[in-house]
């Protein structure tokens, strides 16, 4: 991945930063960010609920394979470590979500309610706030209709915030805690604001990229569509071909997160913001694959419960607050996603 432009203005933050939910998609592109930002010279702690891998454990400082809902095992990390920055990326997705609901509560919410802990723990300590980054998501939407989502257009921030999801209603929650500790927590924000947790958050869209492939999402049916034009399977899609939501890709995604990260807090009207890049339907995807893979093979077998899902998410995210604030503003549009990013990556990839 190339370097974000906004590393140019690395902070001279010196203390750990913690990543939780390492193994996942985003952990994997942000590891090999922050490796090429910091060659070293900051601590990076990678944790996950399983081990990593050792080619990605070799872009952290220290791994450990723990369960972020397990409450002494996370206190023990953040008393072992200075950490000035949590990037907490752990999460059961939507569809898996579905699945188990109380484990769900447990890991998305529970797990968050851990890792804010330490962070304002460590902002005490440390006498300074504590970076909480946080990735939230279009899951948090709610519109009860499809003529509703139509009538809704691009949502900004502050509508349609009735998620039909388990993860939704999770992270909707904790976009809620991240504003108590930031603002509330034991009115220290008041008295010593110096020792808060500086809590910063992104709802994102689905997440295409070229390494690697999602699961237990509801998005997944755009990389999953794609990766497997790219390796000649047939793919059987699980939405209707109309079914639109945004998308953006991963490179963008890890950019974004890292230029709100790097924005002087006085900047940031809000806490947590909308991106966007492009809102594809599911049969315009279909079509832009066939564009680079002739031979792909979709076919549509839309499933009642991840229908559902889709439909309740709106057709697009009003993004304004981000552009004005803090700068933002996709690399990738959806030619460029495809044809700078996706289709050379991928072909290199599989070798097709
Ligand atoms: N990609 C996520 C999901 O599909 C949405 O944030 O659950």
């Amino acid at each position: 991945m190339t370097e974000p432009k906004s590393s140019r203005a690395a902070s001279t933050d010196t203390g750990a930063i913690l990543v939780s939910g390492a193994g996942g998609e985003m952990g994997h592109a942000l590891l090999e960010a922050f490796a090429q930002r910091y060659h070293g010279k900051r601590e990076i702690i990678a944790m996950d609920v399983r081990e990593l891998p050792k080619d990605r454990a070799a872009h952290a400082s220290k791994a450990y394979a723990c369960d972020v809902s397990d409450p002494a095992a996370i206190d023990d990390i953040g008393l072992k470590h200075d950490v000035s920055e949590v990037w907490h990326l752990a999460a059961l997705l939507s569809t898996r979500g579905e699945k188990s609901p109380e484990l769900a509560l447990k890991v998305n919410v529970m797990g968050s309610a851990n890792l804010l802990k330490l962070a304002a723990d460590s902002a005490v300590r440390r006498g300074t706030p504590v970076k909480f980054m946080f990735p939230s998501t279009i899951a948090i939407y709610g519109v009860p209709t499809l003529a509703d989502k139509r009538a809704a257009g691009r949502v900004d921030e502050d509508h349609c915030l009735e998620p039909i999801t388990m993860y939704g209603v999770n992270k909707r929650a904790v976009e809620e805690m991240g504003r108590y500790y930031a603002r509330h927590y034991r009115l220290l924000a008041a008295d010593r604001p110096e020792c808060t947790v500086d809590f910063r958050s992104i709802r994102f869209p689905g997440i295409i990229s070229a390494d690697t492939v999602p699961s237990g999402g509801t998005s997944d049916y755009g990389p999953e569509m794609l990766h497997s034009a790219a390796q000649g399977k047939p793919y059987a899609c699980f939405v209707r071909p109309d079914s639109r939501i945004p998308f953006m890709t991963m490179p963008d995604a890890v950019r974004s997160l890292m230029e709100l990260a790097d924005a002087p807090r006085a900047k940031l009207s809000r806490l947590v913001y909308n991106v966007s890049a492009f809102a594809p339907s599911a049969e315009e995807i279909a079509a832009k694959v066939r564009e680079f893979f002739p031979k792909a093979d979709t076919t549509y077998a839309p499933t009642l419960e991840r229908q559902r899902i889709i439909d309740s998410w709106p057709e697009d995210c009003d993004d304004s607050a981000a552009r004005r604030d803090w700068g933002w503003k996709p690399q990738h549009d959806f030619n460029r996603a495809f044809a700078e990013y996706i289709v050379p990556k991928i072909k290199a990839r599989y070798g097709c």
